[in-house]
């Protein structure tokens, strides 16, 4: 800071010290040569140093008018720099002007306007020689008009795609700092021409990450786990929680990406590496996989096998349901056999009202809730979550569906059918006691919601009773 101000004050001094050297230099060519400049043939050429020395003095005039109106004024009432072409424009017709009334007062003789006009060599050198120059002025002056971008986005731009941080824009080109800190200048014709991708400074930029997980892991899991990962990493924007989703089903891959957006996007490249890291070990600490190319091979046996700790683990659950508490390990390891475990995604629909239905479910992961319509749309009328069981009303009374049943997370479900559930009636006849009070409790619970009679009774419970035992043929 302190070692730019005492470089502008230099300039200054410089610059004050050549405006006066200039104008002592005129003043004297004036005095010494004046008598010459008078008239004739040598006058015409002792005045062309003349000429040029107070072109000097112009330009130098020129460049302090310059500073004070737009290094001062503009600033001052509009409160941001004056854009470069605009100055340099100013500068130009400026000079011109002034330039042609130096030469008009020195060579009254010499008409300038016919000899612009006649001079057809004149035109066709300066059209050829300012073709591409003129193309990127007017180019620039219409990018200034247009003003797509501004000093400090970041643009790609055209085929080439140059990307950076917009610099500066002049009459001739945009300058652009790259991300390998290189200068391109690209000229106002060419920006013209191409497309331009601009990521305003101001606005919320996105960018978007990839990745890949294996077929097994779970698509809720990896959705929570990445997204937790990468919310709170340097520069990523806490306006807007980051998007994680299925970008699609590869060879052997589930494919990912991460939708996110940037507090200063011109760091992308940064943040893009933060992001990759923070999901490398997220997805290591939850147990779940990067994806590499894998074939899946299919073994045949004849005799069906299932891995045994997943046989136990599933007794183990169905002990923990409260009906199941009189089965022996045994028969737990029957009823464990019996079942089929179904994964469902949150928002998943399990169990429809009014479907058929001849099969129950336990809870074995997640959460689901039981919903009834109501007039003013769904109503939760109960959460189930692991060792609850559902969907057995239907399957002890042989009617419809009561309720529908959602998952509220991702879970898994073990379904018990018919035929499995027959066969622990027949030696527990005990258990269709306790799973009628349960029925008759839960019937309550939804006729709340209706006009019926909340009341369980258990007259009620006496008559599910019977009608279970009648729809599973026991005595
Ligand atoms: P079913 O009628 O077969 O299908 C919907 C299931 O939702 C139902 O069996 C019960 O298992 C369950 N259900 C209905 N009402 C309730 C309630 N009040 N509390 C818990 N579960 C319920």
């Amino acid at each position: 800071m302190a070692a730019s101000q005492s470089n502008k004050q230099t300039r200054v001094v410089a610059f004050v010290f050549a405006t006066l050297l200039v104008a002592l230099l005129v003043y004297l060519y004036a005095k010494l040569f004046g008598q010459q400049m008078g008239g004739g043939e040598l006058a015409k050429f002792a005045k062309i140093p003349f000429v040029a020395l107070w072109a000097l003095l112009a330009y130098l005039g020129i460049r302090f008018l310059n500073a004070a109106i737009f290094d001062f004024a503009f600033r001052l009432r509009r409160g941001y720099e004056a854009p470069t072409l605009v100055r340099n424009i100013f500068t130009l017709i400026a000079f011109t002007a002034l330039f042609v009334v130096i030469f008009k007062i020195q060579y009254p003789e010499v008409n300038l306007g016919a000899l612009f006009t006649t001079s057809a060599i004149f035109g066709v050198i300066i059209g050829l020689a300012l073709q591409d120059t003129l193309g990127n002025f007017f180019a620039g002056i219409s990018l200034h008009a247009d003003r797509p971008f501004q000093v400090g986005d970041v643009i790609v731009v055209g085929q080439q795609k140059y990307t950076g941080v917009v610099e500066s824009i002049s009459w001739r080109a945009i300058k652009i700092r790259t991300f390998q800190n290189h200068i391109v200048l690209v000229s106002n014709s060419l920006a013209a021409r191409e497309a331009i991708e601009v990521a305003p400074r101001d606005n919320l930029n996105a960018r978007l990450v990839f990745f890949s997980t294996i077929y097994t892991d779970s698509p809720a899991k990896t959705i929570h786990v990445v997204r937790e990962a990468v919310r709170d990493a340097d520069n990523v924007s806490d306006k807007i929680t980051p998007i994680v989703r299925i970008r699609g089903l590869g060879d052997s891959s589930t494919d990912w990406e991460i939708k996110y957006w940037l507090d200063d996007y011109a760091k992308y490249n940064d943040t893009d590496a933060l992001v990759r890291q923070r999901v490398w070990y997220a997805l290591r600490r939850n147990g779940l996989t990067f994806a590499f190319p894998t074939r899946t091979v299919y073994l045949e046996r004849n005799i069906p096998v299932r891995p045994v700790t997943a046989e136990d683990q599933i007794a183990d659950r169905l002990s923990a349901v409260d009906i199941f508490s009189p089965l022996s390990p045994d028969e737990l390891r029957q009823l464990a056999k019996a079942t089929a475990g179904h994964v469902f995604a949150p928002g998943e629909t399990l169990i429809r009202a009014g479907e058929e239905g001849s099969s129950m479910f336990v809870v074995h992961s997640g959460r689901v809730a039981v919903q009834v319509a109501d007039r003013a749309g769904p109503r939760t009328v109960a959460v189930l979550s692991e060792g609850n069981f559902f969907g057995e009303m239907a399957l002890f009374t042989g009617e419809p569906r009561t309720a529908n049943v959602v998952a509220m997370e991702e879970t898994e479900v073990l379904e018990i059918g018919h035929q499995a559930m027959k066969h622990i009636f027949d030696t527990n006849p005990s258990l269709a006691e306790a799973i009628s009070w349960t029925i008759a409790e839960r019937q309550a619970d939804l006729a709340k919601g209706s006009a019926e009679s909340p009341q369980t009774s258990l007259h009620e419970t006496a008559g599910l009773l019977a009608s279970i035992k009648r729809f599973f043929g026991l005595h």
